[in-house]
């Protein structure tokens, strides 16, 4: 009885665990203990992008797009951000695919403040 209580209870362990990924867990990457494993999204944006958005998005260097502004799903900013588009520099080969997730998680903030 006992050792099924434990299978169930790893079971959801894992599924939650999968599920981490989701656009509907946005609010968990605000960072805090027990988050190593995932990219700092603010940090790798001050590191890729201020050059030519800007702090908060807005800068515009080079006619970079306004990020406060963009209506992007978080899923066409993840395309963007890799492939590129136009002047902007395709990221595809500089970072991780979970490192520019944690980039778009991290600019989709900014339309929200
Ligand atoms: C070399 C300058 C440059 C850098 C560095 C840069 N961008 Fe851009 N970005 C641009 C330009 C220019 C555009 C507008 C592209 C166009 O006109 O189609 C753009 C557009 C975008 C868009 C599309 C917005 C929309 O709504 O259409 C996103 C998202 C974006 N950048 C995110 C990022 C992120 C995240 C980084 C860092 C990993 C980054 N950019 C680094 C120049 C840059």
């Amino acid at each position: 009885m006992k050792q099924w209580f434990i299978f169930l209870a790893m079971a959801g362990f894992v599924l939650a665990c999968g599920n981490s990924g989701s656009e509907g867990q946005l609010a968990a990457s605000a960072g805090g203990p027990g988050m190593a494993d995932k990219p700092d999204g603010q940090k790798l944006y001050k590191q890729y992008c201020v050059t030519c958005h800007g702090l908060y998005g807005d800068m515009g260097g080079g006619g970079a797009f306004n990020l406060q502004e963009s209506q992007l799903s978080l899923e066409e900013r993840i395309m963007v951000i890799t492939k590129g588009r136009n002047a902007m520099t395709p990221f595809e080969t500089l970072l991780k695919k979970k490192e520019i997730k944690a980039v778009a998680e991290y600019i989709v903030t900014f339309r929200e403040e």
